[in-house]
C-alpha cells in the first residue's frame, strides 16, 4: 500500500499559511488542517475563511478536535473547501449521524480516537467510513512524543479492514514512522518534523524513505 503524507499545518508559520502550503505541495498528498475548539481540546485554531483561503490542489484533509461537530463545524469546514473531514468518537453524540451529515455534504468522512479509546468503540462504524484516525498522541499540540502503545489497536485494525485508510497522527518522525507504517498506517501525519525544517522537500523525503516503503 503506497504511504500517503500529510502535513499538518498546525506547525506552519501562520501568517504565511498559502507559501507554506505551497512549499509542501509538490511533494506531500493531503493538507492536515486541524480545528480545535477550546472545549475538546484547550486551544482553538484555524477559523474556516483561513482554510478556504488556501488555495490548493491537494485535498484538505479537516481533523475537527471540537466537541458536537454536527452543530456547525461541519457544514463551516466543507464550505471551506474540506474533502475529507474527520470527527473523534469521544466528541459527538450520536456517531453514525455525525458521519451521514458529513457524507450527505459529499465529503469523505474520517472518525478518530484518542489514545485512551479501545479500538472497540469505532468498530461498529468502521464500515460507514472512508478513513480511521488513531491518534498516537493526546490531541491539542504538535511537537509531542508518540505513544507507541496505539500501534496495536492499527494493527488489529488493519487485519480487519486491508483495503481501509489508517492515518496515524502525533509524534511521526524519522524515528517513529516505519513503526507507524509496519504496523499497517498508510496516512501519515506530520507536523512539526516537517515544517520546524527549512527545507520541507528533504524533510517529506527523508519521512519516505524512513518509512522503508
Ligand atoms: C495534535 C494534532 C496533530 C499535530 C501533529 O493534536 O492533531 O495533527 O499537528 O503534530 P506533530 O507531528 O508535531 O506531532
Ligand atoms: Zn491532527
Amino acid at each position: 500500500m503506497r504511504i500517503k503524507i500529510a502535513p499538518s499545518i498546525l506547525s506552519a508559520d501562520k501568517d504565511n499559511l498559502q507559501k507554506e502550503v505551497e512549499e509542501i505541495e509538490p511533494y506531500a498528498d493531503l493538507i492536515h488542517v486541524d480545528i480545535m475548539d477550546g472545549k475538546f481540546v484547550p486551544p482553538i485554531t484555524f477559523l474556516p475563511d483561513e482554510i478556504k483561503n488556501i488555495d490548493s490542489k491537494l485535498p484538505k484533509d479537516v481533523h475537527l478536535m471540537v466537541s458536537d461537530p454536527e452543530k456547525s463545524f461541519i457544514d463551516d469546514y466543507a464550505e471551506a473547501g474540506a474533502s475529507i473531514i474527520t470527527i473523534h468518537a469521544e466528541a459527538c453524540g450520536d456517531i453514525t449521524k455525525t458521519i451521514e451529515k458529513i457524507k450527505n455534504l459529499n465529503i469523505k468522512a474520517g472518525l478518530s480516537i484518542n489514545p485512551p479509546t479501545p479500538l472497540e468503540k469505532i468498530l461498529p462504524y468502521i464500515g460507514q467510513v472512508d478513513m480511521v484516525l488513531i491518534m498516537s498522541v493526546n490531541p491539542g499540540y504538535a511537537g509531542q512524543k508518540f505513544i507507541p502503545e496505539v500501534l496495536e489497536k492499527i494493527r488489529k485494525l488493519r487485519q480487519l479492514k486491508p483495503e481501509l485508510d489508517i492515518e496515524i497522527d502525533g509524534g511521526i518522525n524519522k524515528d517513529t514512522i516505519k513503526q507507524a507504517v509496519d504496523a499497517g498506517a498508510n496516512v501519515i501525519v506530520a507536523g512539526s518534523a516537517i515544517f520546524n525544517q527549512k527545507n520541507r522537500k528533504k524533510a517529506i523525503d527523508e519521512l519516505r524513505e524512513a518509512s522503508g516503503i
